[in-house]
């Protein structure tokens, strides 16, 4: 595999021509492709690359609060979906080690390693959330699949509670004709009413279709079923995840794009869904020392 690395940006090419990038600004994967050249993953034309903001699609990793933070907990003070998506992120270097998947690296697969650990951050985010960490982010391209695993380490002296997430914005053709598998056995949190409201799996839909602005994070799921993604009755993608429970639907449907200054085009939305495997619903408690990791595979038909 082929690995340029220009401007912040790292991009790995294999042999079967599948490419994957990672904008070194939050680590975020802002680019997959295919064989047939076909992008897999949807980007904002307005998206900010520079660091002034945290990248708009791709998949922008959420660490360590997911969502608005909870005033009086140790995140209260941090930015909404913690600080990991807009920092500046290490490249580590190609890996060529066993991956999750269980093959060997070379030729069919490509692992690309970002660190980010508490002696990089802005000084005032250090402020805002004092812990000592380190965090290992790998993005493993082979033939169909991206898969992404975070390893997140306590290197300091005190139990430290995050929650993490992948932020994907899957590129679909049309909305209107997406079903989503595999979710509905599990409860549901629906962030669109306000408060937000439970959904029990009794009375939620299967498959789940998007019809308005949708924004729900699906909890207690078991980590070996798949959730699939499928357009007009084919499966698009499949997600696998490991270490991870909870899963995030979002699209911001017309009024939510119309309000966000980065969302170009304005009609972007039919084109994109967030399916967002991540551990939200609870903390994450982390001893002194201790080590966590969750990953997801995502295979494109
Ligand atoms: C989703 C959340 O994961 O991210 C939504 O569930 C949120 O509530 C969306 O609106 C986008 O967040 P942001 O901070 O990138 O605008």
């Amino acid at each position: 595999a082929a690995v340029d690395v220009s401007d912040y940006n790292v991009k790995a090419t294999l042999p079967s021509r599948d490419t994957v990038t990672i904008n070194l600004f939050g680590a975020t994967v802002t680019s997959w492709t295919l064989a047939s050249g076909e992008e897999q993953l949807f980007l904002s034309s307005a998206a900010k690359l520079d660091g002034s903001k945290a990248i708009r699609g791709g998949i922008p990793v959420v660490f360590p609060v997911f969502g608005p933070p909870v005033k009086d907990h140790a995140t209260g003070k941090l930015p909404q979906h913690g600080f990991a998506r807009s920092v500046l992120w290490e490249f580590l270097g190609k890996n060529t080690s066993e991956s999750r998947s269980g093959k060997k690296g070379g030729d069919e697969e490509v692992k690309l390693d970002f660190g980010l650990s508490s002696g990089m951050l802005p000084e005032e985010m250090r402020q805002k959330w004092p812990y000592e960490f380190g965090l290992v982010y790998s993005v493993t391209l082979g033939k169909d699949t991206l898969e992404t695993g975070l390893h997140v380490q306590n290197t300091g002296g005190e139990v430290v509670e995050f929650q993490a997430l992948f932020h994907n914005y899957l590129r679909i053709q049309d909305i209107s004709q997406i079903s989503i598998h595999g979710l509905s056995t599990s409860p549901c949190l629906n962030k669109t009413t306000s408060p937000a409201s439970m959904i029990s799996p009794s009375s939620s839909a299967e498959p789940l279709t998007l019809t308005a602005e949708t924004d729900r994070v699906y909890s207690s799921l078991k980590p070996s079923d798949p959730i699939t993604v499928q357009q007009s009755d084919k499966t698009k993608f499949l997600l696998t995840r490991e270490g991870l429970t909870d899963c995030t639907v979002w699209n911001p449907w017309q009024k939510g794009a119309e309000g966000m200054a980065d969302f170009e085009p304005k009609d972007g939305w039919r084109q994109m869904v967030c399916v967002e495997p991540g551990a939200v619903s609870g903390w994450v408690r982390l001893e002194a020392g201790d080590a966590w990791e969750g990953g997801q595979v995502i295979k494109a038909d």
